[in-house]
This record gives structure tokens, C-alpha cells and sequence, in this order.
């Protein structure tokens, strides 16, 4: 009953797509648990490039079954247009299954997003602006709707109402906005319960029985460790959990069945949005990593901000998700450099930290402490086993590995499915 994790281990964006991919021809579940269309996962296959979102990337592969889980958020007009553009293009979507737990994103939940982000100004999160938090939000403040909903319109009716009641007298009295009715969102939302109900299953259980027939299933992380709600860079952070407990509360599996969790790393470090990042660059070193890494983001298309690997967020990583691997990606993004300088440590308030603090002053005043590695200038994208890579290359990936706590098993060399050196296999 292989059951493997994939997940972000730093803040996003670190290649989540490509290694499901490269997995999703021998898996025949590819789950996403958490998170929502705050997601933008590339694939390449070929020449063809596919942005994911809301939909396992598994969704590529024909044999297996993408599943989204009770955890994640669903926004249903995106869902359609998303399976239509894949539908388009050839892609069989026929297969897709959505947990009936799973929760809407409401227009007013994107809206509220839109709202306070404005309000909060300077002060805000950088959010993707997709209705995230506020979903979550009302998850957790139990207003939320859920896809089941759909199916009994006096249930909808009154749910919507519970979940307008304060946010109407907060947008109009706070926010100087208009009041939204309840029975129009009711009739929009209904309007996807007839086209919603094929994919519509009992996940859970869908899950457990592959599980118990041997099938191998691939928890598909959002996001990243450092924007996990609990154990990331809080309030810096997305409103879900992408660390691996977060695929078994968001998908109703024991975390008995997880055999594998794969931390996908950078071989740098990007963020997108607001909040601390020790190793940031901002000067030429910066900008050419963002342009040779093509660090743009995949959602927004707001620029990522760039700079160089932090062994301290690795080490962090491997602790919080108890990582059996790591996936290192974009090595061929450092080639060119005579030296890359690669975070250690910290320093905070003249003191050397090895580990991350918890403390959210702390981290803001957290300095890089560099070790400069040797940079190599050899064209590495055909590189197709360990061996193939210059000596200094491949001291840098051994070096990461040393002070990140898990074994490298796998390298990205380009972005396409066959750039990738395989150390240990995943399953
Ligand atoms: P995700 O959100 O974790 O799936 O990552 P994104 O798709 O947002 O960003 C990763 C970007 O890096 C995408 O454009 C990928 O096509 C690309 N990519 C992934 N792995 C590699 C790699 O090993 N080398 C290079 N050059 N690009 C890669
Ligand atoms: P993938 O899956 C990178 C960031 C946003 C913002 C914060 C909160 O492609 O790695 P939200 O809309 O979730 O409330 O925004 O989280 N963020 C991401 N950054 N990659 C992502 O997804 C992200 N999803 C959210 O930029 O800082
Ligand atoms: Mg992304």
C-alpha cells in the first residue's frame, strides 16, 4: 500500500508539478489535500506546457485517478474552466474525483479577500487574492459551504444566509461596499450542482480501499512548509496545512498508511507575497536568478522574489514533514556562477542559530551566515545520471544534502519530465 507524500519544502513554487508528473504514469491516485486554485503547478510535457491549478496534476496521465480531497477548497467556476481548457487540448478528464467534504470557494469568499487585503494596505499578506483564507475561514467559523450542499437547496439557502448574515453588515458598514443577496448567490451555485455531481464521491473511502488493494496513491502538497498555518511564517503564510499531517486530515487517510514523504527543494529559495526571507537578493545575483529560473508566478504573474538556498529552512523541512527524500530542482538554473554562497546559518541579534526560531521577531532579524560553495560552468540539462554532473555540481547537491537532514534522491536538470536524474527510486 505505497502511499507517498509530495510536498513544497520551502515557500512555493518549488517544481511540485513536474515531480508529480514524472511519478503520475506508475500511480494510480494523485490527490490533492489541501489548498485550492491559489496553486500554479507547471507541467511540461513535450512542447506542451499545462498550468495547473485546482486539478492533481496526475490529471495528465491516463490511468490514473485525481482525486481532490475533503481538505482542499473548490471554486467551482474555475474547476469548469480549468477541465474545459484541459478537455480542449485533448486531456481526459472523465476520471476526476471531488470529495463531497470539500469546501466552495464562494464569490463573496473571493470578494472578502479582495476586500481586506485592500484595507490591510502595507500591511498585508500578498495574498493570490483567490478567496483562500476566507474560505478557510469560514471552515473553521462553521458557516463554510461544502460541495454536498449543492444537492439540498433549503440547506444551501440557509447556510448562505448564516454565512451573509455578518459579512454583509462588515461589507457594507466596514468596507463601504454592497450588500450581497443571498438567493443570487444561491442560484449561481446552484447552477453548478447538475455539471458537479459525475465527480462528486466519497473520497475517503474511495482512498482507503486502494490503499488496502495495493494501489499506490500520491498526496499532491500546495504551496510549501514555510506557508503552512501552523509551522510556517505566520501571518505570512496561506490559510491551510501543505506539511505532510495536512494529507491525512485533508484526504481521511491514518498517517499508518504514509510510506514515503518527498520534500520538493529549489536548489535556491523564491517567495511570492509578503513576509520574512533571510537569504532575499536584491541585487544583480537576484535578478538573474529570476530571469534565468523564469521566476514569475504561475498564478499571478507577480514576479517570485529570489535568493540562495537556506540549509536552515531545509533542516526545518525535514523535521516538521519527517521527509524520507528530497527532490532538489532547477540545479541547471546555478550554472554560470564561480561561487555560490549557501545559507548555514543565522545570526540573530549577534548570536549563531542553526536551527529556525520560532519566534517571529527572531526570524525577522535573522542574517544569512554564507559558505561559499564552487560554482560550475558546464551546460548540466543532458545530464542524465549523478555522474554526468561537473565535480563541483555534484559536491554542491551532496553538500545540500549534508546539512538539509534527507537523501537527494532525485535532480531536475530542465523542466521537462525527462530532465531529471533519479538517485533512489520514489516507489
Ligand atoms: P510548483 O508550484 O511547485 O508546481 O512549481 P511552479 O510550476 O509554480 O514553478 C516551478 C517552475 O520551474 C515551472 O516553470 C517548472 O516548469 C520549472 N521547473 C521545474 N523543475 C525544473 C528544473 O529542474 N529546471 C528548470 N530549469 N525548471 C524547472
Ligand atoms: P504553489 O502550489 C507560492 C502565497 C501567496 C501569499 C500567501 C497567502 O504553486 O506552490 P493565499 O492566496 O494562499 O491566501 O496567499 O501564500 N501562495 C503561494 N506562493 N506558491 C503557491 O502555490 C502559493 N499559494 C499561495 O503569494 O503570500
Ligand atoms: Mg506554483
Amino acid at each position: 500500500m505505497p502511499a507517498l507524500v509530495l510536498l513544497g519544502a520551502q515557500w512555493g513554487d518549488e517544481g511540485k508539478g513536474k515531480a508529480t508528473d514524472l511519478l503520475g504514469g506508475s500511480v494510480d491516485y494523485v490527490v490533492r489535500y489541501q489548498g485550492g486554485n491559489n496553486a500554479g503547478h507547471t507541467v511540461v510535457v513535450g512542447d506542451q506546457k499545462y498550468a495547473l491549478h485546482l486539478l492533481p496534476s496526475g490529471i495528465l496521465s491516463p490511468g490514473c485517478t485525481p482525486v481532490i480531497g475533503n481538505g482542499v477548497v473548490v471554486d467551482p467556476s474555475v474547476l469548469f474552466s480549468e477541465l474545459s481548457g484541459l478537455n480542449e487540448r485533448g486531456v481526459d478528464t472523465s476520471k476526476l474525483l471531488i470529495s463531497g467534504n470539500a469546501h466552495i470557494i464562494t464569490p463573496y469568499n473571493v470578494t472578502v479577500d479582495k476586500v481586506t487585503e485592500r484595507f490591510l494596505g502595507k500591511r498585508k499578506i500578498g495574498t493570490t487574492g483567490r478567496g483562500i483564507g476566507p474560505t478557510y475561514a469560514d471552515k473553521i467559523n462553521r458557516v463554510g459551504i461544502r460541495v454536498q450542499d449543492l444537492y439540498d437547496e433549503s440547506i444551501l439557502t440557509q447556510k448562505v444566509e448564516a454565512a451573509l448574515d455578518v459579512k454583509n453588515q462588515m461589507l457594507t458598514k466596514f468596507y463601504n461596499r454592497r450588500a450581497i443577496a443571498t438567493d443570487q448567490v444561491v442560484g449561481e451555485l446552484l447552477g453548478y450542482a447538475e455539471k458537479l455531481r459525475p465527480y462528486v464521491a466519497d473520497t475517503v473511502l474511495v482512498l482507503n480501499q486502494a490503499l488496502e488493494q495495493d494501489k499506490v496513491v500520491l498526496f499532491e502538497g500546495g504551496q510549501g512548509t514555510l506557508l503552512d498555518i501552523d509551522h510556517g511564517t505566520y501571518p505570512f503564510v496561506t490559510s491551510s496545512n501543505p506539511t505532510a499531517g495536512g494529507a491525512c486530515t485533508g484526504a481521511g487517510v491514518g498517517p499508518t498508511k504514509i510510506t514515503r514523504v518527498i520534500g520538493i527543494l529549489k536548489a535556491y529559495t523564491t517567495r511570492v507575497g509578503a513576509g520574512p526571507f533571510p537569504t532575499e537578493l536584491f541585487d544583480e545575483d537576484g535578478e538573474a536568478l529570476r530571469r534565468i529560473g523564469g521566476e514569475r508566478g504561475v498564478t499571478t504573474g507577480r514576479d517570485r522574489r529570489c535568493g540562495w538556498f537556506d540549509a536552515v529552512i531545509a533542516r526545518y523541512a525535514t523535521r516538521v514533514n519527517g521527509l524520507t527524500d528530497f527532490f532538489l530542482t532547477k540545479l541547471d538554473v546555478l550554472t554560470g556562477w564561480e561561487q555560490i554562497p549557501v545559507c548555514v546559518a543565522y545570526e540573530i541579534d549577534g548570536k549563531r542559530v542553526e536551527e529556525l526560531p520560532y519566534s517571529q521577531t527572531d526570524f525577522h532579524h535573522a542574517k544569512p551566515v554564507y559558505e561559499m560553495l564552487p560554482g560550475w560552468s558546464e551546460d548540466i540539462t543532458g545530464a542524465k545520471s549523478f555522474s554526468d554532473l561537473p565535480k563541483n555540481a555534484q559536491a554542491y547537491v551532496k553538500a545540500l544534502e549534508e546539512m538539509s537532514g534527507a537523501p537527494i534522491s532525485a535532480i531536475g536538470v530542465g523542466p521537462g519530465r525527462e530532465e531529471t536524474i533519479q538517485i533512489n527510486s520514489f516507489l
